[in-house]
């Protein structure tokens, strides 16, 4: 068995859960992360029936402050080789900024934005003095424009994105590589919690979320910068680098109404 741990943030679903269920194909131990511990618990048997696997199960709050120390304590007490760190926990809000409750807001910005720094940083620096590591960021397409409708939730990503894309470069040399996923609309719980209606023309390119989570580990394995998977996916940031910042305002606009 290997020696080495991975840990998932939001590994209760979606693509959490995909990514868990890669990784331990692959033979790596898991340290999964959610609020939901019956769904870890259920996720946890499920891998255990056809891998031979260590596996922990962690119910955090990734909101609360303290949340990320107390995941560095738990790795540290039960002494676990860190290797893999996938930041993919986050939600999104939806709707006119100025009606939404300010406190959600917050709230994702915590865990999109500042639970993934920190969590970055604690294990970014075990890995760089163990010279051995792999980060996983889950942005989105929505960083390449801003979203009206998702104005928050959308420049969180963007942040992700500047942020996981420089640090890359800063850790060039060290054998730890930060990689960017990119989704676009996949299929999870994402639009439920979200609160958002999936159109017609968004339901047609729905990604699922097994689909992305092993095009975005194949990436981080070949330690690339960023990746954004799927053809649609990769052709709508292509236009919003490419188009006026107006006509993709404009655009998001449309597609999240
Ligand atoms: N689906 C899409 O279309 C899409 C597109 C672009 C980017 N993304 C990004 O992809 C990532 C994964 O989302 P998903 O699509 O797989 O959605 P999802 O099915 O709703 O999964 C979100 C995961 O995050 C966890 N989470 C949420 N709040 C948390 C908290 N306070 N503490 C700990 N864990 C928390 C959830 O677990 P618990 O509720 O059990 O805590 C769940 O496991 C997110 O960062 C999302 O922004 C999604």
């Amino acid at each position: 068995m290997n020696n080495e741990y991975a840990i998932v943030t939001g590994a209760s679903s979606g693509m959490g859960l995909e990514f868990a269920k890669l990784l331990a194909k692959r033979g790596y131990n898991l340290v999964l992360v959610a609020r939901r511990t019956d769904r870890l618990e259920r996720l946890k048997k499920e891998i255990l029936e056809s891998h031979q696997t260590d596996i922990h199960v962690l119910s955090l709050d990734l909101v609360e402050m303290d949340s990320t120390d107390k995941l560095l304590a738990f790795v540290q007490v039960n002494k676990l080789n860190v290797t893999i760190l996938i930041n993919n926990a986050g939600f999104g809000t939806s709707g006119d900024f100025l009606s939404l409750p300010i406190e959600k807001t917050m709230e994702m910005l915590q865990l999109n934005i500042g639970t993934l720094t920190k969590l970055t940083y604690l294990f970014g620096n075990e890995m760089k003095k163990n010279k051995l590591g792999y980060i996983l960021q889950v942005s989105s397409v929505g960083a390449f424009q801003p979203s009206p409708y998702f104005a928050a939730y959308s420049a969180t990503k963007a942040y992700v994105m500047l942020f996981s894309e420089a640090l890359d470069f800063e850790l060039k040399g060290s054998n730890v590589s930060v990689t960017t996923l990119y989704p676009g609309a996949t299929k999870t719980e994402f639009f439920e919690v979200s609160e958002t209606k999936v159109n017609k023309l968004v339901a047609r390119t729905l990604m699922t979320a097994d689909e992305v989570a092993d095009i975005a580990l194949n990436a981080m394995f070949k330690r690339k910068r960023s990746i954004v998977p799927g053809i649609i996916n990769k052709l709508s940031v292509f236009f919003a680098q490419m188009s006026p910042r107006k006509m993709t305002t404009w655009s998001a606009a449309n597609i999240m109404k």
